[in-house]
């Protein structure tokens, strides 16, 4: 398998800032719960929630889709919330957008649980794979249609800790 540098550390550094900051004026003060989607947005999150200066709770769900390159369709959750989002402001943060199937069935489903907002932010989006109209709140970069690894994502569960995102050829 051949490997393409395709973001590299510094950029992801200014993209985390950047992000960190605007999330910061947009909820300045005010409680946010961070949902990190497990498991390829840990590594993204562990950077984002340094750069918030609001006021953060964390908590984690697992959502799977996805085997191999190809996605399978059907979406589980297979770890749900631990803290109660009724009249809270809450964030998901994803790896990536790609088809939109994943988050728009997880905004769906957190909709039915009273929060007070809901919003998505996405290190990586990629709107050429759309399948359902669906648009992240706070993007890190736009792509397209390459298959990324690195900085949590994973090809088979590898390549989770390459600090970089790297495309595959
Ligand atoms: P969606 O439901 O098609 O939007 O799928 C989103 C999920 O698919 C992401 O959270 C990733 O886990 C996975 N995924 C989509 N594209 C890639 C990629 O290029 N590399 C690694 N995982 C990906
Ligand atoms: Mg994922």
């Amino acid at each position: 398998m051949n490997f393409v540098p395709y973001i590299s550390k510094t950029e992801i550094d200014e993209i985390c800032a950047r992000l960190g900051k605007q999330i910061s004026e947009d909820y300045k003060s005010t409680n946010l719960i961070v949902i990190v989607v497990l498991k390829g947005s840990i590594v993204f999150a562990a950077d984002l929630i340094r750069k918030i200066q609001s006021p953060v709770q964390i908590d984690f769900v697992r959502l799977s889709s996805y085997s191999g390159t190809k996605s399978t369709g059907s979406i589980n959750l297979s770890k749900d919330l631990s803290l109660d989002i009724k009249d809270q402001h809450v964030l998901v943060v994803e790896d990536i957008l790609d088809t939109g199937l994943t988050m728009s069935y997880f905004k769906q489903h957190l909709m039915t649980l009273s929060p007070r907002s809901v919003k998505i932010c996405a290190f990586l989006d990629k709107p050429s794979r759309r399948q359902v109209p669906l648009e992240g709140d706070y993007i890190g970069k736009q792509i397209e249609d390459h298959f990324v690894v690195g900085y949590g994502l994973d090809y088979n569960e590898k390549y989770r800790n390459i600090p970089e995102i790297l495309y595959l050829k």
